[in-house]
Parts: C-alpha cells; sequence; structure tokens
C-alpha cells in the first residue's frame, strides 16, 4: 500500500506545456489511493482542459474565485481548499509562478490556496534550459525551499523549445515515486526497530485442550499498525487471534504459548529500539502436558500448574538501550498497583487499563488508558477506539525518545 493512500493531494498547475502531463499524475495519485483536487491557474486551461482534470479525479476543478458561468456565483474558497490538502504538489511550476509563489503574489486562486495551505508542498519546475539556469529562479527555488518546500528536481532532455538541457518536468511517475519517499524519509520512526507482543497465549493440557484467555489481539495489532504507519520496521510477535494485518513494514511472527513467545521476544530483543509488550500471556500452565486426550473417566480432575516466564520482567533484566513499555491491568489501587510494576519490571512506560473503566480491557474496540513514565508523571486519556489509543501511545513513546 502506498504511503499517499488515502492522503488528500491538492494539485496546482501552472501554464507550461507539461501541464499535459498531469492527466497521467492525477490517475497515478488516484491509482495510489489518494484523493485529488485540482486547481490551476487561468492560463493554464489553455495546454489542459479542466473537464480532463475532473474526469480523472473526479472532483470540481477550481481556477477562479468564482464560477463566472453560473449566474448564482459561488465562491471557490481557497482557505477550505488549502485546509483540505494533506499535501499540495505543483506540478508543473512555471518559472512565473514559482517567483509569484515565493514573492506573496496573490493574483489567481491558485496563489490565494498556495498561502492559505498548511501542509508540505512540493513544486516540480518545468521550464526551458536557460529560465532554469537564471539567478532569479534560482532564488526563487532557494526562497520557497526556505520556507519548507521541497522541490522536485527538473530533469534533462527534450525541450518544448527544441533545446536540450535541463528544464524538463520530473515524469509523473518520478514525482509519485520523490513524494513517496520523501514522506517515508521523515516519518517520526523511520529506521527504528520495534517489538510488539499480542494477543493471548495457549497452554496444552493435553493434544486437544488448553488453558487461555479472552484478548483478542486488537491492541496490539493496532499498535504495530500506527508503528508501521510512522515508519517502524515492527517484529509482531502474536499468539492466537483473527486479526491480520499486510503491511509491509510489519513482519508477523506467530505463536502459542508463552514459552514460544519469551524466545520470540528474546530473538529480536537485541536488535530493537522500542518494545512494548502488550500480550496478556498467561500467567500459569499445567505443569505436564499429556501426551494423549485425557478421558473424563473420574468425577473430579485436578491439574498441577507452574508459572510461565515473565516475559516483560525477563526483558526489563536485560535492557540496555531499548525503550521498554508494558501493559496493566488493574482493578484496585490502580495507579500504585502500575508504578510499582513499573518499577519492578525496570520500564520506562507503563500503560493502565483499569477493569473499572467501562469500555476498557480485552475484548470491545475501545479502551481507556492512563500513561505513567518513569519519572512517574501521569497522562490520563478519554475512551478512545484502540487505533486512538495506539496513535496516543506511539506519540508518547516519540515525545520520550526525541527527549
Ligand atoms: N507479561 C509478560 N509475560 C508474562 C506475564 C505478563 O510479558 N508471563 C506482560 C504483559 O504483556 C503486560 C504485563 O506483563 O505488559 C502485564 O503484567 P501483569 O500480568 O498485569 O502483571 P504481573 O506483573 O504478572 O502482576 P499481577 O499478575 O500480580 O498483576
Amino acid at each position: 500500500m502506498s504511503i499517499i493512500s488515502g492522503k488528500n493531494i491538492l494539485l496546482g498547475i501552472s501554464a507550461g506545456i507539461a501541464a499535459y502531463k498531469t492527466a497521467s499524475l492525477v490517475r497515478l495519485f488516484i491509482k495510489s489511493g489518494a484523493n485529488v483536487k485540482v486547481v490551476m491557474t487561468p492560463a493554464s486551461k489553455e495546454f489542459i482542459t479542466p473537464l480532463t482534470l475532473s474526469t480523472l479525479s473526479k472532483n470540481p476543478v477550481f481556477s477562479s474565485f468564482v464560477n463566472e458561468e453560473d449566474d448564482n456565483a459561488v465562491w471557490n474558497n481557497h482557505v477550505d481548499l488549502g485546509l483540505w490538502a494533506d499535501l499540495f504538489v505543483v506540478a508543473p511550476a512555471t518559472a512565473n509562478t514559482l517567483s509569484k509563489m515565493a514573492n506573496g503574489v496573490c493574483d489567481n486562486l491558485f496563489l490565494a490556496t498556495y498561502l492559505s495551505a498548511k501542509c508540505p508542498v512540493y513544486f516540480a519546475p518545468a521550464m526551458d534550459l536557460d529560465m532554469y539556469k537564471h539567478p532569479t529562479t534560482k532564488a526563487s527555488f532557494e526562497k520557497l525551499k526556505s520556507f519548507g518546500n521541497v522541490m522536485i528536481p527538473a530533469t534533462s532532455g527534450e525541450l518544448a523549445s527544441g533545446l536540450i538541457g535541463e528544464g524538463r518536468m520530473a515524469e509523473p511517475e518520478d514525482i509519485v515515486s520523490f513524494i513517496e519517499n520523501d514522506i517515508l524519509d521523515k516519518l517520526p520512526l523511520k529506521g527504528k526497530n520495534i517489538l510488539i507482543t499480542a494477543g493471548p497465549t495457549y497452554e496444552a493440557i493435553d493434544p486437544v485442550r488448553f488453558i487461555g484467555n479472552h484478548s483478542s489481539g486488537k491492541m496490539g495489532f493496532e499498535i504495530a499498525r500506527a508503528a508501521a504507519n510512522l515508519g517502524a520496521q515492527v517484529f509482531l510477535v502474536t499468539g492466537p487471534t483473527h486479526q491480520k494485518t499486510t503491511h509491509s513494514l510489519i513482519k508477523v511472527l506467530p505463536v502459542t504459548s508463552a514459552e514460544e513467545m519469551y524466545a520470540q521476544a528474546h530473538k529480536h530483543y537485541k536488535d530493537v529500539d522500542v518494545a512494548i509488550l502488550s500480550a496478556a500471556v498467561a500467567d500459569y500452565r499445567p505443569k505436564e502436558v499429556a501426551l494423549d486426550k485425557i478421558k473424563k473417566k473420574d468425577a473430579a480432575l485436578t491439574l498441577e500448574l507452574e508459572k510461565t516466564k515473565d516475559i516483560l520482567a525477563s526483558l526489563g533484566d536485560i535492557k540496555t538501550d531499548q525503550y521498554l513499555v508494558g501493559f496493566a491491568l488493574e482493578t484496585n489501587n490502580e495507579i500504585e498497583n502500575a508504578k510499582d510494576k513499573l518499577k519492578r519490571k525496570n520500564l520506562n512506560l507503563i500503560v493502565l487499563n483499569s477493569l473499572n473503566d467501562k469500555g476498557a480491557g480485552f475484548k470491545g474496540d475501545t479502551n481507556k488508558v492512563t500513561f505513567i513514565d518513569s519519572e512517574e508523571n501521569i497522562t490520563e486519556y478519554q475512551l478512545k477506539s484502540k487505533a486512538e489509543v495506539a496513535v496516543d501511545l506511539l506519540n508518547k513513546i516519540i515525545e520520550q525518545i526525541n527527549a
């Protein structure tokens, strides 16, 4: 799945011959799963029709402050357009439009939208080679870059003038991959490896029975998704669950028992920057596992149980530079018990779920959590979806590891 999937892309087209290529560019954005709206300079309509772009983008195309042909003229709100956009991509970016952008000129809807947009801006210059090299054009590039706008460099080749040199707009495929790579490179967890445990564990009694619990694995999978969406490489060690993920940055490592989860967690721990242990690991397991199915010949059956290894505590014991996060599900004296667990298991952060909170815990789609860090700072959150809790947790971790 492309990193631009689901993003709102505002394509700004200015009047260069490369505008004809924006039909392909819109198609590629749409194919990548983005939502596309187009804002054009009036002159660019000479190079490609709004109808083409509106058909491909499945949205109206804007070029003026009011729709002239409409008797009940409606104002095209540049502020709304700017706020709608997650990304503003200017392609082709002519010398004229770049110069206006660099100097705050605002004499058309496109430029007013540029000034209103708060999102990242990319610009793909397209012009003749001497214009591209001109000091005033170079000054525009530098000024726009100093605003944080990102330049997608032009390439060399045959130009509309017949001259050969630098100034050709990057090809639509290259514009899309440039933007994708740029976003990926800037993700806050790019280059970080994260270990996550999720789901229940099953402890065998005999070949057909086990001791388990009702954990759905949802919380752990949401944390894995949120971490991967922020650029981390995730090792997701999961007990038996119906949850699925196909994210390319999540390596799913299925296990059944606490012992297997312990082994997988230890295998990856030394290579990770962050470990988040959200699994509901069975605390006890049958001391002996019957080789054959146990027959119900007696009126009662007694199973002797022994403790499983505490994975979280064992990782706390050997911790070097890892940021270690544990979960605590408490019913009474919650904050004190969680603080105690944080210290005992040598954690950096503990996520407290209180069973007294409605909507928190194992099975549902929501959770209500409190974070306690190693300095005992307490942050309490409202009831939220597990996906939102996952994002809160990762934002907290990013804030702490960058502090
Ligand atoms: N955990 C673990 N391995 C275990 C048991 C728990 O890694 N064998 C982890 C869970 O993934 C979770 C945290 O420890 O992050 C939860 O601990 P919990 O079972 O609530 O606490 P305990 O320390 O076992 O204390 P108690 O049962 O007394 O509440």
